[in-house]
């Protein structure tokens, strides 16, 4: 079974952002589970002087995680036509250390909902910039989901069905990446 981590940028309870994620956990292919890595909150400000071995928990739980995952689901909301800052943080640790870090040739993909009516595209656009610049394998797919709070119900179950097919078109996508993920990987990290 492959095991696809679950990452929010957003920590606000009752995040559009996870409930697509929860979304995509019952779209994924018959082979994949999704996992929820709900450890963004309590990761500290990136410190490189505090980037040592061990690294602090949080840090180790969040590399730890990436690297147990053989694929990354992440959504993103908008803030300020950019990323949260705290995912950003998590993701300056994450890259640590530089370039055989968890996320290397991992295959990632990435989502975003927001509430206003572009869907977060300049955030998954720059997500997936700093996914690539870390050295993860970033699917060529985004899936804006503009007016977030009225895609899903009281419950916060997704309830767009044309939403739903391309977020399992997203999802297959990634998976795929996930079966076949860059045998040259390490290679490339060599040279
Ligand atoms: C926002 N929001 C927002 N939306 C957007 O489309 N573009 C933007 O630039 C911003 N900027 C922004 C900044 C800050 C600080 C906040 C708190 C919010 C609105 C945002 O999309 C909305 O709050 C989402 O619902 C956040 O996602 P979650 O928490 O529901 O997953």
């Amino acid at each position: 079974m492959l095991r696809v981590l679950a990452v929010n940028g957003s920590l606000r309870d009752g995040s559009h952002n996870g409930a697509l994620l929860r979304a995509a956990a019952d779209l994924l292919p018959a082979d994949a589970v999704l996992v929820e890595h709900d450890g963004l909150s309590v990761v500290p400000p990136y410190d490189e002087s505090a980037d040592t071995a061990p690294p602090p928990p949080a840090v180790a739980a969040l590399r730890g995680a990436l690297a147990c995952a053989d694929a990354v689901l992440f959504s993103t909301p908008e803030y300020n036509s950019s990323i949260p800052g705290q995912l950003k943080n998590a993701l300056d640790w994450a890259s640590r250390p530089f370039p055989e870090n968890a996320l290397r040739g991992k295959p990632v993909a990435v989502i975003g909902a927001s509430t206003g009516m572009f869907g977060a595209v300049w955030a998954q656009a720059e997500l997936r910039k700093v996914l690539g610049t870390i050295g993860a394998q970033v699917i060529d797919r985004e899936l804006p989901v503009p007016f977030a709070h009225e895609r899903f119900d009281a419950a916060g179950r997704l309830v767009d069905p044309d939403l739903a097919d391309e977020l399992a078109d997203v999802l297959s996508s990634l998976v795929a990446g996930a079966r076949f993920s860059d045998p040259f990987g390490e290679l490339r990290i060599a040279v």
